[in-house]
């Protein structure tokens, strides 16, 4: 069953029924301004930071789940009729509903008794404020008098404080109304220069700014109280809640069309130039006002929306396919980059799962969150590169998150999750290949933010790799530490007390427990060190990290096989996790799918034992599970995994950010065939068919998809914000369908099903567009390459001549 359908050609996902099993949503915004936007206009505004300056308000454990957003009212003011065109909050039926949620917008349109009032919600390019554009037609054939009210709830600024310190709260709240604009300034008299405007282009005949005025006592956004009598109460907000809404009132011709647009803005003032006249207590609007002025004219909001369009034109554009597959050529053109790039922005911190008050930008994940986006914004990955490294500390080891506001790592979660080091290593070699731009590795980065400590790139990667070295177990194996990729495999943690953090306690002193998982990441962070040192002429180092490599290649499969398949680790007393010996828990996925994508155990056979295994013990219908058998209990020398139900997150749910490390696996071993059969699985357009089981978006990954044990098999959660996007990505576009850059040029090496003709792409590489054609003329990979009309040999395609901007591959593959 479905909610709608994919308008490839428009780049959006059409919801036909705002009922969606849950919340579907959107983001509007991508550089410092950012918002979630449900289909059923739910949702909240931010600038940078989801904690820290959060501009409206998000509830926690809200029932309906969607409930509060950017909503504006239709009230026909003959018949007293009012409703949402977005269905929420007042739920009233609609003649019909449609969201389309785009690149970086989305549009909500509603139809009740002949008028029907659509809305588009975007962020333009460079500025710090979003437009609704609501286009409002009458659609009777006897004229209307109209009323529409706006309405936002703002956020006091600090979310968490927001959500739970009521006794300052609740006295705090401060706002001024001039020119028709609201302004909202909790705490500007004091330590903030920053303030929220919230504008209309149209004269108003009334507004709101304190919640209670609006919605009565009582009542919730479903019937306020201003709406059902079409008449705002012009209330200023001292205290309680400051909210904003503007009321319009509009008589439109049978036919009829006009266009609203609110924005929402957040604008900083310079310290000393807060208040005017200076010494009052008046905000300064001196420089918001031009932004104001800009935006309330429809044209200009029409200029930003067209730019937002090239925008995303420029983005998608670096890479293109058409291949057989209509599934995999949506996600590969439009929507798994489009997610890329939401994960780049948001990292882990706001979504339907995020709360947006606990994880900053996380470690590991933002360096592998590069593999989706760097093509995309090469410059700002390496500014992420650069950001990320100054948090490491100088052992080598990192913060496991820090702040994006602050840039400071997070000293409440600190660090000694041993895996993440390896991850920068990964992240960086990703961007050199892409770009070309060895001058990263000079850069001087300091060391946990302390001025004066600073060091280049490289010397960063180094130390990362030194810190593996240095926490090696008993059995030559990494150290885990708090826990590896796996945040819930705490094997150092022995947790007995309710509410303590699995991530942060550790009881032992960590010199047993190993990780086989890490070893696998650290044979390949070791080998793209060395590739990266001989790239910069580093000889020694070169030959050093490729014997680290060797070594621990080998050490992964000694220590770390158990007769059919890779053991996952070895806990505190010793033992094997991972193993035929264990009741439960025998076969792990991660180590399967890690050693095999970094080609340990590919030439002795290892590595196709290993992913039989997968296939024969944790591959189902929706997805490969993250081990098996589940845990039924829990056990305390594994922490976190064994808190879950079985068949849910790590204990044994499909978790989608692992899957494509068989899948790429698959490739390495030539195997085609299974690498798109385990793609097709967990893709989420492929999914979209079995919408009523999914239940998530069918445009966007999610981190899970319960297991075969759990009862709801099938079901995903966590959507949007995953590592899941990246490694997707990355599996399809670089392995599957096998374009990969390189240090010296473009590697063309598809490992596609074996009934695919061939398939065509366009990959913009270092300036130079790519366009490719690949036959199969045999039912293997081997390939054939000619570039611009002349044979080569081998599959790298080299750069061209100086100048040369387009260049045709044609790739014979079989
Ligand atoms: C989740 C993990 C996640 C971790 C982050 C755990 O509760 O199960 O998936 O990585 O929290 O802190
Ligand atoms: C989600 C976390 O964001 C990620 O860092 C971790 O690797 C996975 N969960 C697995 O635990």
């Amino acid at each position: 069953m479905k909610y709608g359908y994919f308008d490839d050609k428009a780049r959006e996902y059409v919801i036909t029924r705002p009922d969606t099993p849950l919340p579907w949503i959107n983001y509007i915004g991508c550089q410092g301004y950012f918002g979630i936007l449900s289909a059923t206009g739910g949702g909240y505004s931010y600038y940078r930071d989801a904690r820290l300056r959060r501009l409206t308000r998000g509830r926690y454990n809200n029932v309906p789940a969607d409930f509060g957003g950017r909503y504006v009212y239709v009230r026909d003011n003959e018949s007293g009729d009012y409703w949402s065109p977005s269905w929420m909050p007042t739920q009233s039926d609609l003649d019909d509903y449609s969201c389309r949620h785009g690149m970086g917008y989305s549009v909500i349109s509603g139809k009740r008794g002949g008028i029907r009032a659509a809305t588009r919600y975007f962020v333009p390019l460079d500025e710090t404020l979003e437009i609704w554009q609501t286009t409002i037609t009458n659609e009777r054939l006897t004229p209307v008098d109209i009323s529409l009210f706006s309405s936002v709830e703002f956020c006091l600024w600090e979310a968490n404080d927001d959500a739970t310190n009521y006794q300052r709260n609740l006295s705090t709240g401060q706002v001024e109304v001039e020119d028709e604009v609201i302004y909202h300034k909790t705490e500007y008299r004091e330590r903030r220069n920053h303030f929220a405007w919230f504008a209309c282009s149209e004269p108003l005949a009334g507004f709101d700014t304190q919640r209670e005025s609006f919605l009565g006592p009582w009542r919730g956004w479903n019937k306020p109280v201003a709406v059902e009598d079409g008449k705002s109460r012009n209330s200023i907000a001292h205290g309680w809640s400051p909210i904003g809404s503007h009321h319009v009132r509009l008589t439109l011709a049978p036919g009829e069309s006009r266009q609203i647009v609110y924005v929402l803005g957040y604008h900083e003032n310079p310290n000393e130039q807060k208040f005017d006249p200076p010494g009052s207590q008046t905000i300064n609007k001196a420089t918001v006002k031009p932004v104001i002025a800009k935006y309330r004219d429809i044209d200009n909001v029409e200029a930003a929306f067209a730019a937002l369009g090239k925008h995303w034109d420029e983005l998608l554009g670096v890479y293109q396919v058409a291949s057989p597959d209509e599934h995999a050529n949506r996600m590969v053109n439009i929507w798994n980059a489009y997610q890329c790039m939401a994960t780049f922005n948001m990292s882990r911190s706001a979504s339907s799962f995020e709360t947006g008050i606990g994880r900053g930008l996380g470690f590991r994940d933002s360096n592998q969150d590069l593999l989706g986006f760097v093509h995309m914004v090469p410059s700002r990955a390496r500014e992420r590169i650069l950001d990320l490294a100054a948090t490491q500390l100088s052992s080598g080891g990192a913060y496991h998150q820090y702040q994006p506001l602050t840039k400071k790592g997070n000293n409440d979660i600190g660090g000694d999750f041993n895996d993440d080091p390896h991850w920068l290593i990964i992240g960086v070699a990703a961007y050199l290949k892409e770009t070309g731009d060895f001058s990263i590795l000079d850069e001087p980065v300091v060391f946990d933010n302390q001025p004066g400590s600073e060091a280049p790139l490289y010397e960063h990667l180094r130390r990362s790799l030194q810190y593996a070295l240095d926490r090696l177990g008993p059995h030559g194996l990494p150290l885990i530490g708090r826990a590896d990729w796996n945040d819930c495999l705490n094997l150092n943690c022995f947790s007995d007390t309710p509410g303590q953090s699995f991530q942060t306690t550790t009881s032992k002193d960590g010199k047993v427990a190993e990780s086989v998982f890490i070893g696998a990441l650290m044979v390949l962070s070791a080998r793209e060190l060395s590739a990266l040192a001989s790239q910069v002429g580093k000889a020694d180092d070169a030959a050093f990290y490729a014997d680290v490599a060797r070594k621990m290649d080998e050490t992964v499969r000694t220590a770390g096989w158990d007769g059919e398949w890779f053991v996952r680790a070895y806990d505190d007393f010793g033992r094997k996790i991972g193993s035929k010996e264990n009741e439960e828990g025998k076969i792990y996925i991660e180590s399967q799918g890690f050693a095999a994508l970094a080609g340990i155990g590919v030439d002795d056979g290892k590595a196709r034992s290993a992913l039989d295994a997968v296939r024969k013990h944790l591959a189902t219908p929706h997805g490969i599970v993250l081990q098996q058998p589940a845990y039924s209990r829990y056990y305390i020398e594994y922490g976190e995994i064994s808190t879950y139900p079985p068949g849910y997150k790590e204990n044994a749910g499909i978790f989608c950010h692992n899957n494509p490390w068989v899948i790429i696996g698959e490739v390495v071993l030539g195997n085609g065939d299974a690498a798109f059969d385990y793609y097709s699985r967990i893709c989420p357009s492929a999914r979209e068919a079995i919408s009523d089981v999914h239940r998530l978006e069918p445009y966007v990954y999610a981190q899970m998809i319960a297991g075969r044990d759990a009862p709801t098999h099938g079901e995903a959660k966590n959507s949007w914000l995953t590592g899941t996007a990246a490694w997707n990505y990355y599996a399809i576009t670089q392995w599957i369908l096998g374009i990969r850059p390189e240090y010296t040029g473009l590697r063309i090496a598809p490992v596609v099903p074996e009934r695919w003709p061939g398939f065509t792409a366009r990959r913009v590489f270092r300036g130079v567009a790519y366009d490719i054609t690949v036959t199969r003329a045999g039912a293997g990979n081997t390939v054939a390459l000619v570039i611009d009309g002349k044979a080569i040999d081998g599959d790298l395609v080299p750069p061209p001549a100086k100048g040369v901007a387009a260049v045709k591959v044609e790739a014979v593959i079989g």
